[in-house]
């Protein structure tokens, strides 16, 4: 099964190098605008195939190399300075994605695509018009990310396996980004009945989790390791049809009367994509910071498309 990966920056190859490791993929083809440094780290890579535990076909391309794909992932675009919100980049990468979608949709319109690129809602709800696609099969890397950070920081204060911490998060992968407090647990035990919870250290670990990028970041370029572990993860759910439930970035059509954005939200993931979005019943204060997410990504949207957005 073949992966192309548009983007050969910190994240893309590290994804193209995990995707290697975990064996599931049987072929990587790295795009990048500048052809020199995607030729450069797929021949790296193939210089560890002698070592892999799978045999993997890597090689390197322009937009022809996503031919045959079972999933495009699109990690090119403009990174955020430090300090910079996700969100203050929205008109460089708009520009870029409204070239760069329908040139890749010439070669692959079978595909499922999964965007990385933030502002990730913003640019998967972009590339659901620019591509034309249905909605199941453009997905957002979303807060799978976050939900890892959260399992591993509840897991750490807990003293448990992170497999077994149910943290949900949804929203924006951004500032708005909501814990599903109401929902968290651990073995199917209620954090607030859990041995060692306490309201202010949760809110602490949630603190940390939200500013997850920016930690790593103040001492290195940027984050790598965790967000492409995150999306190994959704490739892996689609390309072995696993119907896993990650909180992928989605076009959400009427919840709590959100419509029309694209959001985070637990979803069955399979081979077609999304396979169904799950509507959790919230908490009033899950629901309004829900619709002040919701209104906050479409007020970015608003800002780099005349399409409709209300
Ligand atoms: C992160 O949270 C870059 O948005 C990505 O690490």
């Amino acid at each position: 099964m073949k992966v192309a990966i548009i983007g050969a920056g910190h994240i893309g190859t590290t994804l193209a190098y995990t995707l290697m490791i975990k064996g599931f993929v049987s072929e990587i083809a790295i795009v990048n605008r500048t052809r020199e440094k995607a030729y450069g780290e797929a021949l790296d890579m193939t210089h560890a195939l002698a070592s892999a535990s799978h045999s993997v076909k890597i090689y390197s391309g322009d937009y022809r190399a996503c031919e045959g794909a079972e999933i495009i992932v699109v990690t090119a675009g403009a990174a955020t300075a430090k300090g910079q919100s996700r969100l203050e980049i929205v008109a460089a990468n708009a520009a870029i994605f409204r070239e760069m979608i329908p040139e890749v949709m010439k070669y692959n319109s079978e595909a499922v695509v999964v965007l990385v690129t933030n502002p990730v809602d913003v640019n998967t709800w972009l590339t659901l018009r620019y591509s034309g696609l249905p909605w199941q099969r453009v997905i957002g890397s979303g807060t799978v990310l976050d939900c890892q950070r959260f399992q591993s920081f509840l897991s750490r204060h807990f003293n448990v396996h992170p497999g077994n911490v149910q943290g949900l998060i949804i929203g924006e992968h951004g500032e708005s980004m909501i814990p599903l407090w109401s929902r968290a647990s651990i073995c199917g035990i209620p954090l607030t009945e859990f041995p060692g919870y306490d309201r202010e250290e949760m809110e602490d670990i949630f603190d940390m989790t939200r500013r997850g990028a920016a930690m790593v970041r103040v001492t290195k370029d940027s984050t790598e390791y965790a967000t492409a572990m995150s999306v190994s993860r959704t490739v892996e759910a689609i390309l072995l049809d696993k119907k896993e439930v990650l909180t992928v970035s989605t076009l959400v059509s009427d919840y709590y009367g959100v419509g029309n954005v694209c959001l985070s939200m637990p979803s069955i993931v399979g081979k077609r994509g999304i396979e169904r979005v799950l509507t959790p019943q919230l908490a009033d204060d899950e629901r309004d910071k829900l619709l002040r997410s919701a209104a906050v990504l479409k007020g970015v949207l608003a800002s780099v498309t005349d399409e409709p957005t209300a």
